[in-house]
């Protein structure tokens, strides 16, 4: 057995340059500013806006947090991009990979919605543990405004464009402490961002399907509960296996769907509402980016140091969930 932790090293994000806030958005749709933010947290959200792509604003994130790791793109061994909008169907990651000049990692997608970070995290620590790469680039990045129905305030109110990144190590002691990863796919009609095909004729007797992805729909209320009962559980999974109590969480990093959810989950574990990061009454819903883009102004801002403790999760559709609870940076 090898003796190989992760240490996070380096966060950056970046945000399309355009935003909207509830005001202006109640002139193309039924709502207003009362609604949106007293249920959901939000005020505004930045959008791209068409010319500007995923593997762009995903680039300048990890560009932030390569610098800020002070290492250099060439000594990347992996790069994972956590999307479910990625500019081209194959994948993203490989567009990134060439934009930032990282000749010499691998680069793959990762999609698990708005888990995706909490997986690829995961995912990257395993690679880092059994000794086959030393430096991780894992980036979150979604544009879901290219995927919503912009008719539609049950859910167009809620989503944001962003991309947040981190790199990970290769160090002696563990910085990743305990993880619970989940997926329940009884419950995948929650929430979709399906592909919908017509039997089109190729040829007499041979179909295929053609059409395109439909916007997002989403159970509101079947989310929420959901987000508030499983939640909580996955952070008590990871604090046991991590052998730690709530008590020792400097920060709890929820991903940034509903301030209320936020709130609940918080309650539930008993903990206090100074230890939680919000950043969603900026940026609404990112989808994977929410955690790395709320992690990194934390730690710009100072308020997350060295030796931290962090307790993350996220979830969405899949349906998936998972936590990590994990120390930020290098304290000694
Ligand atoms: N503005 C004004 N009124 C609205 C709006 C709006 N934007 N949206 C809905 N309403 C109305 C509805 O029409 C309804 O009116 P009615 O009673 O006359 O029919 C009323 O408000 C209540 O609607 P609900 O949908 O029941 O509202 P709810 O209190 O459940 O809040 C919300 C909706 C905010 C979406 C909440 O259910 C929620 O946050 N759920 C979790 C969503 C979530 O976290 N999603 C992230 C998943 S991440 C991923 O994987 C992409």
């Amino acid at each position: 057995m090898t003796n190989i932790g992760i240490a996070m090293t380096g966060s950056g994000s970046a945000v399309p340059a355009v935003s909207l806030d509830n005001e202006r958005l109640s002139r193309i749709v039924d709502t207003n500013d009362e609604w949106i933010s007293s249920r959901t947290g939000i005020r505004d959200r930045h959008l791209a806006d068409g010319t500007e792509s995923l593997s762009a604003i995903a680039t300048l994130a990890s560009q932030r947090a390569i610098a800020m790791a002070n290492i250099s793109p060439a000594d990347i061994d992996l790069i994972i991009l956590a999307t479910s909008t990625a500019d081209d169907l194959f994948g993203s990651a490989g567009q990134i990979q060439g934009q930032l000049g990282a000749a010499q990692a691998v680069a793959f997608d990762l999609t698990a919605a708005c888990s995706g970070f909490i997986f690829g995290l995961v995912t990257a620590s395993q690679f880092i543990k059994t000794g086959l790469y030393k430096n991780v680039l894992l980036i979150g990045g979604d544009l879901l405004s290219r995927w919503v129905d912009w008719s539609d305030r049950r859910t167009c109110v809620l989503f944001g464009d962003g991309a947040g990144a981190v790199v990970l190590q290769a160090c002696d002691r563990d910085r990743l402490l305990g993880f619970e990863l989940r997926s329940d796919g009884s419950k995948n009609s929650s929430l979709n961002l399906s592909f919908q095909g017509q039997p089109t004729e190729l040829m007499e007797g041979i179909n295929i399907g053609k059409g395109t992805y439909q916007p997002i729909t989403m159970n509101g209320k079947e989310i929420y509960r959901f987000a508030v009962k499983k939640v909580p559980e996955a952070i008590e999974k990871s604090l046991f296996r991590a052998n730690m109590t709530v008590e020792q969480i400097d920060w709890l990093l929820l991903h940034q769907a509903n301030q209320r959810i936020m709130d609940a989950v918080a309650e539930r574990l008993n903990i206090p509402p100074e230890k939680v990061i919000s950043n969603l009454a900026k940026y609404g819903n990112t989808s994977a980016a929410s955690i790395p883009i709320a992690l990194d102004e934390a730690v710009r801002e100072g308020k997350v140091k060295p030796g931290d403790v962090i307790a993350a999760s996220g979830f969405g559709a899949g349906l998936t969930w998972g936590a990590a609870i994990f120390q930020w940076g290098i304290d000694n």
